[in-house]
C-alpha cells in the first residue's frame, strides 16, 4: 500500500502546493484542498492536451507524471506535490517519491481508507480507468491490509471523456453507466469508491444507477485531510489561514479549460495559463 511520506521538504511553509491530473478530474481534489486549507497557495496542472491517461500504457503515464512533476518543481518550487489522478498514482507514485525531495501524496491510499471505513458488509467496489484497474493497485492494497474484504473492481472506459466534454447528466452517460456498473451491482456491495478523480462529477448518475443502498466514496476529501496532516506534521503549513491563491495551467485549450473548469471547480478558477509540451 501507498505510504504517506512525512519527510520534510526544505521547510518553507509559504510555498505553494502543486497538483496535477490528466485534465479536470483533479479539480475534485483541488476543491477539497481549497475548502479545507484556504490559506494555502495552489498550482494546478491539467494535462488536457494529452488526456485521457486511463487508456495509455502505465509506462507512458509514468513518463508524463515525471515530466509534469519536474516542471512544477522547477517552475514553482512547491512544498508538496499531490498526484490528483488515480492512474498517475498507480503508475508513478513510488518513482515520484524517489525523485522529488518534498512530500508527494497520491489519491489511492486516502480513497481506500475512506472506503474501508464506510463499509459495514465488507463487500466493496472500486471503479476506475482501465489503467488503474489493470495496475492491480487497489486489489493489492486490499489484499495486504484487509484480506477479509471482498473487493470487486470495474474499469469504466468512456466516463472520463463525458466529463471532459462537460456532459455529466445525459441519457447517454446514464446508459453507459448502467452497462459498466452491472458487475458492481451484481456483486452486492454496500460502498463504491470512485477510483478516478473525474468520477465524482458523475456522482448523480452513478448514484442513481447504484441505488440508495450503496454509499459512494470519493478520494477528494480524504486526500485533502492527508495533505493537511502532512503539512502539520512536517511544519509546512502556511501561517495564513485564508487568502490562499490558485493558479491553473493546461496543456490543452486554455479557454475551454477555464470555461468548463469554472463550472466544475467554482469561481477560484480564473485565468488559465497555457503550457505546451514538445512531444505528445
Ligand atoms: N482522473 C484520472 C484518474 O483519476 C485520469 C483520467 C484519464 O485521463 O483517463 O485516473
Amino acid at each position: 500500500m501507498e505510504i504517506e511520506r512525512v519527510a520534510s521538504g526544505s521547510g518553507i511553509p509559504e510555498r505553494p502546493i502543486a497538483m496535477f491530473d490528466s485534465g479536470f478530474g483533479g479539480l475534485t481534489v483541488a476543491r477539497a484542498v481549497i475548502d479545507l486549507l484556504p490559506g494555502e497557495d495552489l498550482v494546478y496542472f491539467g494535462d488536457t492536451g494529452r488526456y485521457p491517461y486511463g487508456s495509455r500504457p502505465l509506462e507512458q503515464v509514468r513518463e508524463f507524471a515525471v515530466q509534469i512533476s519536474d516542471r512544477l518543481v522547477a517552475d514553482y518550487d512547491p512544498k508538496m506535490v499531490v498526484v490528483a489522478c488515480n492512474t498517475a498514482t498507480a503508475a508513478a507514485l513510488s518513482v515520484l517519491r524517489e525523485r522529488i525531495s518534498v512530500p508527494v501524496i497520491g489519491v489511492i491510499e486516502p480513497g481506500l481508507r475512506s472506503l474501508l471505513e464506510v463499509t459495514s458488509t465488507g463487500r466493496v467496489g472500486v471503479i476506475g480507468t482501465v489503467g488503474t484497474v489493470a495496475s492491480g493497485s487497489y486489489q493489492r492494497a486490499v489484499a495486504e491490509s484487509r484480506p477479509e474484504v471482498e473487493l470487486v473492481c470495474a474499469a469504466c472506459p468512456g466516463f472520463v471523456e463525458f466529463v471532459e466534454r462537460g456532459d455529466t447528466r445525459s441519457d447517454q452517460v446514464r446508459v453507459l453507466a448502467e452497462r459498466l456498473l452491472a458487475p458492481i451491482q451484481a456483486a452486492d456491495v454496500d460502498a463504491l469508491l470512485l477510483g478516478c478523480t473525474h468520477y465524482p462529477f458523475l456522482a448523480r448518475t452513478i448514484g442513481d444507477v447504484m441505488g440508495r443502498g450503496v454509499t459512494l466514496v470519493s478520494s477528494a476529501d480524504e486526500t485533502a485531510f492527508a495533505v493537511a496532516r502532512i503539512l502539520e506534521s512536517t511544519g509546512l503549513r502556511s501561517s495564513r489561514r485564508e487568502g490562499g491563491t490558485q493558479r491553473f495551467l493546461s496543456s490543452g485549450d486554455v479557454d475551454a479549460f477555464a470555461h468548463l473548469g469554472r463550472r466544475l471547480l467554482g469561481p477560484e478558477l480564473g485565468v488559465v495559463e497555457a503550457h505546451r509540451w514538445d512531444i505528445t
